[in-house]
């Protein structure tokens, strides 16, 4: 255990699933999705099947081919003989400062951003179950879906959701998405674990 662990610890020690409190400008960042014929890009495409589409926000080289950075790291490493982690993508694309609704709220660990992106599912889109074990911690938010309309499973357990706040997520335990309508659409922030962004978390909790 070394202290990333530690502190990953005291994170997920507030809980498995829980809400910052800033919230999102909705409307706004849905605009800009209708705008930008945003999702051209499969996310992993040796899974189209799987019905995901994705949106680079930090990628390897600041570009949006989502070549590397759409898809699973580890799957990608273990082919390709590399050594990728999350924090090997972070350099914001063009579109991180498009979304501005969320960097803004990020700009004190802009710094600590690695892989990040939207994901859009179609209808029957989903993730099987899988841990996410890196170095880091997963913030998420839901757009333009309830937990209706996508199943987020957490350690055998049913997330309640509402759009357009930040949660922090334990992603290392198992978990997995379904879709049961098209356009339902998530954003993944990896943080990379350290003091500052620990305290980052704990000074913009919801229920404190
Ligand atoms: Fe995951």
């Amino acid at each position: 255990m070394d202290d990333s662990d530690i502190l990953f610890s005291t994170l997920s020690a507030l809980g498995d699933f829980y809400p910052l409190s800033f919230h999102l400008n909705h409307q706004e960042i849905f605009h800009k999705f209708m705008t930008k014929e945003s999702f051209t890009r499969p996310y992993n495409k040796n899974k189209i099947g799987y019905k995901r589409r994705g949106l680079s926000l930090f990628s390897h080289d600041g570009g949006d081919s989502g070549e590397i950075d759409l898809g699973s790291i580890r799957e990608y490493n273990f082919l390709n003989n590399t050594n990728y982690s999350e924090m090997s993508f972070n350099k914001p694309t063009k579109h991180w400062n498009d979304f501005h609704e969320v960097s803004n709220h990020l700009e004190p660990i802009a710094d600590s951003i690695g892989r990040s992106h939207f994901i859009s599912f179609d209808e029957g889109g989903f993730f099987p179950p899988h841990r996410d074990l890196g170095k880091t911690y997963r913030l998420i938010s839901f757009f333009d879906c309830s937990p209706l309309s996508l199943y987020f499973i957490l350690d055998n357990k049913k997330i309640a959701f509402t759009p357009g706040y930040f949660y922090f997520a334990n992603t290392r335990k198992s978990h997995s998405l379904f879709s049961f309508q098209k356009n339902s659409i998530i954003l993944v922030l990896n943080i990379e674990i350290s003091q500052k962004t620990t305290n980052f978390v704990l000074s913009n909790l919801l229920e404190s």
